[in-house]
């Protein structure tokens, strides 16, 4: 259903994108979360993780996506690569949007979850 050509959706160059997280420094862990666009996260994403901006270098960086059935995995090891000074937990894709990722977050240790 989604081939490689590219639609009217800006992903042909990098998106400018309007605001600025002032207080970026003040945070360890950024969960980067996104569609999966063309086979891949939205060229705001990689905007905003290559931004100047921002230094992610030693952030815990946690990807997430959503989807209609194809590239999920593509789309989480993009955000990895765009962030190669970062540590990563491991990604969460899901067609759901009511998913429920409190098994996820007590997985990779973001939350804890008493059973
Ligand atoms: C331009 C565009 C390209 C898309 N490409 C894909 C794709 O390659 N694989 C896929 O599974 N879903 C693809 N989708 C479906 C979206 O990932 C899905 O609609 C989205 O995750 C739902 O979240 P949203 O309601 O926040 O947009 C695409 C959607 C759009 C608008």
């Amino acid at each position: 259903m989604y081939r490689s050509s590219k639609g009217r959706t800006g992903q042909r160059r990098a998106s400018r994108i309007k605001t600025v997280v002032e207080d970026m420094d003040e945070y360890d862990i950024v969960f980067v979360g996104c569609p999966v666009w063309w086979h891949t996260a939205p060229m705001a994403i990689w905007s905003f993780l290559k931004s100047d901006n921002y230094d992610f270098s030693g952030k815990t960086i946690i990807p997430f996506c959503t989807y209609e059935e194809t590239y999920r995995d593509k789309t989480l090891a993009k955000i990895v690569e765009l962030t190669p000074n970062s540590k990563h937990l491991d990604g969460f894709g899901t067609i759901d949007k009511n998913a429920d990722v409190t098994n996820w977050l007590n997985e990779i240790g973001v939350i804890t979850v008493n059973n």
